[in-house]
């Protein structure tokens, strides 16, 4: 069994990631951090093997030093932080061994969408992105756009697409590539129709986390593909 604590608990993405851990065969949920819980991460580090971090984006980089210094593997969901800050820690020889999994998009469409994008970008040189997501989302442009920009940046050599925040209640988190050239557009677009979306790409991350080939991993196409 594997002991997962889940940091953001009271979330609209932690309550789903609880639900999941609790149904998984293989997985204990050991702990809920969460200010409304009135539980701070530091109470569950103890008993948790796998951190899983959908909090804010002020607060993910401070948790996942937290779990690094306590020699526990974070999986991090969290958007709006810069990764790179994160690659010092990780190699830092003083720490104890703990590995750091983040993911923009734990949606298999999602990784597909931004895979099919990075195809066309090699074909096609005009792009924009049009990320659309629910009206409480903290960052913007999200991290799925900013991510599928980055790569699509580095395959086709070109300075990155346009992106376009759109923050709407009644939306979950949907994006669209949209191509242009003569005569002809080309759409890729994702749409999540509800956060259930997201557990398989987290559960998986949670039983890769421990054994990843390098300290710390970014994309979640990095374990599928
Ligand atoms: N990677 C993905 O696939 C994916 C999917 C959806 C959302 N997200 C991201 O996940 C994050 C959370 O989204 P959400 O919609 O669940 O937000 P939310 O506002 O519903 O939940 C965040 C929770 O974190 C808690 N929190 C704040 N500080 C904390 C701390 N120090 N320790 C523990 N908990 C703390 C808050 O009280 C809140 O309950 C956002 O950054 C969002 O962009 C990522």
């Amino acid at each position: 069994m594997i002991r997962v604590a889940v940091a953001g608990a009271a979330g609209r993405m932690g309550l789903a990631v609880c639900a999941a851990v609790e149904t998984a065969p293989d997985m204990e949920l050991t702990g809920r951090a969460d200010p409304v819980l009135q539980t701070t991460l530091e109470q569950v580090l103890g008993d948790a093997e796998v951190v899983v971090d959908f909090t804010r984006p002020d607060t993910a980089l401070k948790n996942a030093l937290a779990c690094l210094s306590a020699g526990v593997h974070v999986v991090i969901g969290t958007t709006g932080f810069d990764p790179k800050l994160l690659e010092e820690a990780v190699s830092s020889p003083g720490e104890p061994q703990a590995n750091v999994f983040i993911a923009p998009n734990f949606a298999i469409g999602a990784v597909l969408m931004m895979r099919f994008a990075v195809e066309a970008a090699q074909h096609m040189r005009h792009a924009e992105i049009i990320e659309l997501h629910h009206d409480g989302k903290l960052d913007a442009p999200s991290g799925t756009a900013a991510r599928t920009a980055e790569l699509m940046a580095g395959a086709s050599g070109q300075p990155p697409p346009p992106i376009h925040s759109v923050r709407l209640p009644g939306l979950v988190a949907n994006q669209e590539v949209i191509f242009g050239d003569t005569g002809q557009t080309l759409t890729i677009r994702h749409d999540t129709t509800g956060r259930e979306a997201f557990m398989p790409g987290v559960l998986l991350a949670v039983r890769r986390v421990g054994s990843l080939e390098q300290p710390l991993v970014v994309g979640l196409e990095r374990l599928l593909f």
